[in-house]
């Protein structure tokens, strides 16, 4: 059965090699909903793509913006740009007419990233801020997509969905340009009915990323996904319905309804518009049951060209309310809106919701359903680790799932709008959410960054991000920016002032707020936002002991404030740097106590460190607990992420911010956040690990992060002392403990009750290879992934703490595939999709995807010299 399926996806894989099959069927392809009318089909895969490092084309941004701009016009309250009568340019570019024999091409499937899978560039002259990967230069694309004549000829409209290309997106359609979109977070559509003809047709799209153009890695190319939506000219507009709930009781929740209908037919239609909802199953994420309620059909006259709004309303009984994990539930419902003419039906469109309220309170922070929720929230930028930018549903459901167990529960899409399927992740395991779409307004903070486009293009990016994600329960608040050059003076409190009208204008339901790095309690800025976002101001920067919460506080009383940033303090796993400050916090460096180790380019795990203008997890638990109307934190970061490797920028490619890892491996502050953010569960971690054979007789701080109250430490069976948490600590330490091999254990306590117990004992010489994987069933769908771990283990089976054994990744057998390797160091100069890895401090991270329409076993090898190999077997189903 294995060996059949891996044949017939080899030949699949042949025929892709021809220019003829790399073409979709619209009569063929499956629709997402069976939705009468409307159709939409996955344009993900068999792509053609090149990338350039030289302009191969003679295009840019400023010939091509005349018929760019005009799609901003949906989003513009004033100015309206046309159209030039002329067609576009581009046309004589050979990459996009029909004819060009792109076989040489690279064949690609979307969501793709071209950068990750490349070299690093370790060159002196070279920082590490966007990550050392090849994101620069003008990529092509070009798939070629049958279109049904039945589809032009009833006189359909054909769309063309972009979920978000990196950068500068612009597509021609046999031939012709048919429009674009410039920043690469948001999703946009293109009108392709102008240019579609039955039959074979060829889509070309060029990205277009300038040096400097990012201060983090920003991926590059067609980086989310792609689809084709084919509708009634009568349909609901694109992100055309808008949900609110505006009374909720356990009783009964009023819900109402906005659908723009849009006509792009010449004719004025008379249709009606009625709604459904239903609960959402989370799941399969489609309706279930009978429909819990019912919105009246109003009539829409809509003229050609046109667009008109419907307004309908109605009521849940007993509504099952949307509310954070854990202690709420994210119980959510779905809107099945139907557009009909006469009884035929036109279109349909789902609209997945959620009821809940949200209130902003000054004193106590943000109550969900009238319940207080502290924010326990991580920052995190886009990228997935050595997966690069390239969305994957399943390795951003891993990183929220790991997050969601640390207690996490909010999180900050530091600073750009995500990808649309990690809101709903974000929906369905009850994360909240803020919702952030800017990094830089009038100003750069790097030459060719978004600052470039920010006049033209800010309402129109700003509105179409309301519109798309405004449905979403899990999005508590809005973000239009992020530690903006302007914050502190009047530039900036007019834009602010304009930015969050219109956010206003688009979404009354939730306040608006900006990450404030050093805009002061006294700037136009503070007074002007709804949320006062601090980014470590508030907890106070660096060593100075206390921040600007206070001052905030009794200018602003009526105003909730957060930190929108907090932390950023820095390491390595499993690194730990002697001798140890006996600071709560310290900002990291290479002298003595300074937690950095600049030789190696690696940050003390003792987790006390961080930049001049950043702090411990400690001196920020401090300042909140002090402060306690603070709402609470948006941790720098929960995920390493690629790029910013501060403080070496100069040496390494990815950063040291994060809790958990690049590969998933999580740091000991995981634990130390876990106390906090889950005081009920039962947990106490010890640090360093206790293999030293260098340190006999040397000092050797012991640290412990427990929920407990209490912890007595043991070292070979000795009671090192037992200790109590003061009012602002949050580690129990023993910082003049004495290596001697053997065993260091704690037991901790809680309210005078056993708690949980933990040790470290000294290993012995690597001996084996522990493989084990985080799924060990898999969809064949080509898409999801297993996360495989090698840990290199001693004859006892405990993991050798500084191992770095060079381990060799294989399928021995069945229809999978290593994607990516990885091991959480930030040094690691080995490229993503190397199969060969070391292990860093002991741990190495492979990524499994089976083969496209495959089933059966697949099993993954670790091998290393020296040592015994390790498998697992992964079933496809
Ligand atoms: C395409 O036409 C434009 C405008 O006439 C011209 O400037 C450009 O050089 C031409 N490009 C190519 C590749 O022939
Ligand atoms: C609208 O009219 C124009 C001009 O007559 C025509 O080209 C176009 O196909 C018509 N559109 C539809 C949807 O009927
Ligand atoms: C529906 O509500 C929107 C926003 O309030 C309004 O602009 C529009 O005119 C309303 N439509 C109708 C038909 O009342
Ligand atoms: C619907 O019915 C009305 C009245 O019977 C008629 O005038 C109109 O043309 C019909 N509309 C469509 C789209 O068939
Ligand atoms: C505001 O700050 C920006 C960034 O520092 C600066 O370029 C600009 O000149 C300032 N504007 C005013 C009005 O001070
Ligand atoms: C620890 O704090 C003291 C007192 O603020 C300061 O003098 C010292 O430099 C700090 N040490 C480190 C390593 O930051
Ligand atoms: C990194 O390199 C730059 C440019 O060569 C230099 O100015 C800077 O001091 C270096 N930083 C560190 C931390 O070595
Ligand atoms: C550690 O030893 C130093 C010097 O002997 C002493 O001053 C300090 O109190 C000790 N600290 C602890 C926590 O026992
Ligand atoms: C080794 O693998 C087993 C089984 O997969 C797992 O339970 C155990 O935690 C692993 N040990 C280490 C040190 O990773």
């Amino acid at each position: 059965m294995a060996l059949f399926t891996k044949c017939a996806t080899v030949l699949v894989g042949l025929l892709t090699l021809s220019d003829i099959t790399m073409s979709e069927s619209l009569a063929t392809m499956r629709p997402r909903a069976e939705a009468a009318g409307r159709e939409r089909v996955s344009l993900n895969d068999r792509w053609r793509f090149q990338r350039f490092v030289d302009n191969p084309d003679g295009l840019s941004y400023d010939i091509l913006k005349p018929w760019i701009l005009p799609a901003a016009n949906d989003y513009l309250s004033g100015t309206r740009y046309d159209r030039p009568s002329e067609p576009g340019p581009g046309s004589n570019v050979t990459f996009v007419q029909p004819g060009f024999d792109d076989a040489a091409w690279e064949a690609v499937n979307l969501p793709h990233d071209w950068a990750a899978s490349g070299e690093f560039d370790f060159s002196e002259d070279v920082s590490g801020g966007t990550g050392r990967l090849p994101f620069t230069g003008i990529g092509w694309y070009r798939k070629s997509l049958s279109i049904d004549a039945r589809v032009v000829d009833s006189g359909k409209s054909i769309f063309l969905d972009v979920d978000g290309a990196m950068a500068y997106a612009t597509a021609w359609l046999n031939g012709q340009l048919v429009g674009g979109w410039p920043y690469p977070y948001n999703s946009f559509r293109l009108d392709l009915t102008p240019y579609a003809k039955a039959g074979d047709n060829v889509l070309a799209i060029r990205v277009d990323n300038a040096p400097e153009s990012a201060r983090w890695y920003p991926g590059a190319g067609l980086y989310r996904s792609l689809n084709l939506v084919t509708a009634d000219p009568v349909h609901v507009g694109y992100h055309g319905s808008y949900i609110t709930t505006p009374t909720v009781s356990a009783e009964q929740a009023s819900v109402s309804l906005r659908i723009e209908v849009e006509n792009k037919g010449n004719l004025t239609q008379t249709v009606q518009v009625t709604s459904e909802i239903f609960e959402l199953d989370s799941k399969s994420r489609k309706a279930s049951g009978d429909a819990v309620a019912k919105i009246a059909a109003s009539t829409a006259t809509v003229s050609g060209g046109s667009k008109y709004s419907v307004n309908g309303s109605t009521t849940i009984t007993n509504p099952k309310l949307w509310g954070p994990a854990p202690k709420q539930t994210p119980n959510e419902y779905i809107a099945m809106t139907t557009i009909s003419s006469n009884g035929t039906v036109l279109d349909t469109y789902e609209t997945p919701f959620g009821i809940r309220t949200v209130e902003y309170d000054p004193n106590q922070g943000i109550l969900i359903n009238g319940e207080h929720v502290p924010v326990y929230g991580s920052c995190n930028h886009h990228d997935l680790g050595s997966l690069g930018s390239a969305f994957n549903y399943r390795a951003a459901e891993r990183q929220i799932e790991i997050l969601q167990e640390m207690g996490n529960n909010a999180l900050r899409t530091s600073h750009n709008p995500p990808a649309p399927e990690w809101l709903e992740i974000a929906d369905r395991l009850g994360l909240m959410v803020m919702d952030e779409i800017f990094d830089t307004w009038n100003y750069a903070k790097v030459e060719n960054d978004f600052h470039l486009l920010f006049p033209e293009w800010s309402e129109a990016d700003l509105r179409t991000f309301i519109r798309r994600d405004r449905n979403h329960p899990s999005i508590i608040s809005w973000s239009i920016g992020n530690e903006l050059p302007e914050q502190s003076n009047s530039t900036g409190t007019a834009t602010a002032k304009r930015l969050q009208d219109i956010v206003h204008e688009e979404d009354l339901t939730r306040h608006v707020t900006v990450g404030m790095n050093n805009a002061g309690p006294n700037t136009g800025l503070a007074a002007e936002i709804d949320i006062i976002g601090l980014n470590y101001q508030g907890e106070g920067k660096g060593s100075a002991s206390s921040g600007s919460f206070a001052a905030f506080h009794s200018k602003f009383p009526n105003k909730m404030i957060w930190s929108t940033e907090s932390a950023s303090t820095v390491s390595s796993r499993g690194v730990y740097v002697f001798p140890v400050t006996s600071n709560k916090s310290a900002i990291v460096g290479g002298g003595p106590g300074e937690g950095g180790d600049p030789i190696n380019s690696h940050v003390s795990a003792y987790e006390l460190y961080a930049p001049s203008w950043a702090a411990s997890p400690d001196k920020v638990f401090e300042q909140q607990d002090r402060n306690p109307y603070v709402a609470g934190e948006f941790v720098w970061t929960g995920w390493d992420y690629i790029g910013e490797p501060t403080p070496y920028d100069n040496s390494s490619r990815s950063s040291y911010f994060g809790i958990i890892d690049l590969a998933g491996f999580k740091k000991d502050r995981f634990y130390l956040y876990q106390s906090r953010w889950r005081p009920d569960f039962p947990h106490v971690h010890i640090l360093p690990h206790w293999t030293w054979p260098d340190r006999e007789g040397q000092v050797t701080p012991v640290h412990v992060f427990t929920s407990g109250d209490e912890a007595e430490l043991f070292i070979n069976g000795k009671s090192a002392g037992r200790q109590k948490r003061g009012q602002y600590d949050y580690r129990l330490r023993w910082d003049n403990v004495t290596y001697t091999p053997g065993e260091i254990s704690v037991k901790a306590w809680k309210n005078g009750e056993e708690w949980a117990t933990s040790s470290h004992r000294t290993v012995g010489a690597a001996a084996a290879l522990n493989v084990t994987a985080d799924r060990t069933t898999i969809h064949g769908d080509g898409k999801d992934l297993s996360f495989v771990s090698v840990a290199v283990v001693d004859e006892k089976g405990d993991t050798v703490p500084q191992a770095d054994n060079e381990i060799t990744f294989s399928i021995a057998s069945g229809p999978g595939e290593i994607v990516t390797t990885d091991n959480g160091d930030p040094t690691d100069p080995t490229a993503f999709p190397s199969k060969t890895r070391k292990a860093f401090n002991g741990l190495a991270l492979a990524i499994i995807r089976a083969e496209a329409g495959s089933t059966g076993e697949i099993v993954v090898e670790a091998k290393a010299d020296g040592v015994s190999a390790g498998k697992v077997t992964i079933t496809a189903s």
